[in-house]
This record gives structure tokens, C-alpha cells and sequence, in this order.
């Protein structure tokens, strides 16, 4: 059992509370929001409320390695964001430049392996390099992996893994009728990941309540947690605290909980 202190979000009562360590989700994904408006309520510019959140992925994907959490996907870049103002994207863009750049060898120190999904042939050439650089420099890291989702829309991802299975069906190696939901994820941009490709806990923080895009096959079974805090304010208490929520729902994946359920005849 990991012991934390839980803040209610309506009432902000503040309780010790136990988060049961065989039920850690295996693989959680996070839409980062809110760094905009933490940077406004502080009179900064927006771009400082990017580089607060870089570090607070930094201070997140260690905390949610420690905790046992498989798979850590990371929403950085979206297909739409390239519609923000030029200074904003580019800044975006830099981002994991510095993000790798410092960052490599605390990722390798805890067994921590870098994955990438979007179109990332898109990004400027530097933002590739670093990308290429960090996954073959965490390579042979056996622990959690950190998958940053850049450059990346899941209604594109759709499209993309359609085409791929179009493709084959017109070389005439599948028929349309064989084509499966196994088939389709495997072409997904998660295909690698197996298993843990599906989140079992999607946070988005920053009171926004919607997906924007995001893992749209992947989350059919996804527990949601929406969280007040803004991006840079997140933080290893924020993340037990939405692993808190997730150990307190039942998950049904379409059928019955037999302890909770009375079955109909
Ligand atoms: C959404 O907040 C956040 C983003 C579009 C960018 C997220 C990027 C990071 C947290 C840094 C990523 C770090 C690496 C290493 C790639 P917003 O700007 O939409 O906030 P707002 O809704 O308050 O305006």
C-alpha cells in the first residue's frame, strides 16, 4: 500500500489515503491542459507556462514509474495545434529539444524508454533528431514507457491505419470481411505497445472535460479523470489522487460486476 494525501476537489479537505499497489493502472494517458492559463494568472507569457509544464513531465513520468504505471502517454502536439500563433509553435517545437536534451540521462538512471507517436516526419528537422536521439539512447530501458504523443490526432491515426488496411486489401492479402478490431489496432500508432496499448486511466487536467482528439480508439474502456489543476501544478500528490479516483470505479468493460450487479433473468 503507498500512503498520500488526498484533496478533495469540490471541498478541498485534505485525508490520508491508502492507494492499493496491485490495482496501479498499467498504462494511463494525460491530456496536459491548462498551461496557457497558469501562465495568464501570473502575468507571464503563455510559452512560460510551456516550459513550468516540461518540467512538471519530468517530475510526472518519475513519479509514475515509481508508482509501477507501464506505459505513461503524454498528449505534447496535436495535428490542430500547429493553428497557434507561429512564436507559440515554435517554442512548442523546441521544447523537446531541451526536454531530451537535459533530460536522457535521468530517463536511462530509472529504466525509463522513450516511445514517440504522430507524424513526426512533419516536425522540424532538430525536434526529429532529438526525438531519434532520445529513443535510441533509452533503448535498452526495460522499465515504463514514456510515450509522447506529437504531431498527433486521432481521427488521423484512424484515417492512416484505414489506408494501411485498404492497401492490403487491394493487393489482395485481406479480404474486407476478415478485417478485425485486433487488425486495426495493431495498426494504430500503439500497435507496438501490445496489450498495455489501451489506457486504463485517462486524466486531462485543467477542468476541460473532452477528448480533443485524442486516442480515440484506445480509450473504448478508459476509466476518464478530470482534474482541476493546471498542467504546471500537477504533481506526484495530483497523480495519486487520480489513481485514487481510478481505484474507487468498477470497471465493467460492457458485462456485469458480480459482486455489485444482480443479474436479470
Ligand atoms: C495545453 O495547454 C498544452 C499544450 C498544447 C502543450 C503541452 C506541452 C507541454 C506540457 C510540454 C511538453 C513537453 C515536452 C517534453 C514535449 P494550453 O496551452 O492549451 O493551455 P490553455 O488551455 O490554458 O491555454
Amino acid at each position: 500500500m503507498f500512503s498520500f494525501l488526498n484533496k478533495d476537489q469540490a471541498t478541498g479537505e485534505v485525508t490520508e489515503r491508502q492507494l492499493d499497489e496491485q490495482n496501479i493502472p498499467a498504462h494511463i494517458a494525460i491530456i496536459m491542459d491548462g498551461n496557457g492559463r497558469w501562465a495568464q494568472q501570473r502575468h507571464l507569457p503563455r510559452i512560460a507556462g510551456h516550459k513550468q509544464g516540461m518540467n512538471t513531465v519530468k517530475t510526472v513520468a518519475k513519479a509514475a514509474s515509481h508508482l509501477g504505471v507501464k506505459v505513461l502517454t503524454l498528449y505534447a502536439f496535436s495535428t490542430e495545434n500547429w493553428k497557434r500563433p507561429s512564436t507559440e509553435v515554435n517554442y512548442l517545437m523546441k521544447l523537446p529539444v531541451d526536454f531530451f536534451g537535459t533530460f536522457v540521462p535521468d530517463l536511462v538512471k530509472n529504466n525509463i524508454r522513450v516511445k514517440v507517436m504522430g507524424y513526426t516526419d512533419q516536425l522540424p528537422a532538430a525536434t526529429q533528431k532529438a526525438v531519434r536521439d532520445a529513443i535510441a539512447d533509452t533503448a535498452d530501458c526495460t522499465g515504463m514507457v514514456l510515450n509522447f504523443a506529437l504531431n498527433y490526432g486521432g481521427r488521423a491515426e484512424l484515417v492512416t491505419a484505414t489506408q494501411q488496411l485498404a492497401a492490403q486489401v487491394q493487393a489482395g492479402q485481406l479480404a474486407p470481411t476478415d478485417i478485425t478490431a485486433d487488425m486495426l489496432g495493431q495498426q494504430l500508432m500503439t500497435g507496438d505497445l501490445a496489450e498495455l496499448a489501451d489506457p486504463d486511466l485517462l486524466i486531462r487536467t485543467s477542468g476541460e472535460e473532452r477528448l480533443s482528439n485524442f486516442m480515440l480508439w484506445q480509450v473504448a474502456y478508459s476509466e476518464f479523470v478530470f482534474m482541476q489543476e493546471h498542467w504546471p501544478d500537477f504533481d506526484q500528490a495530483t497523480l495519486e489522487q487520480a489513481i485514487y479516483t481510478y481505484q474507487q470505479r468498477h470497471r465493467r468493460f460492457g458485462g456485469l460486476n458480480p459482486a455489485t450487479d444482480t443479474t436479470k433473468n
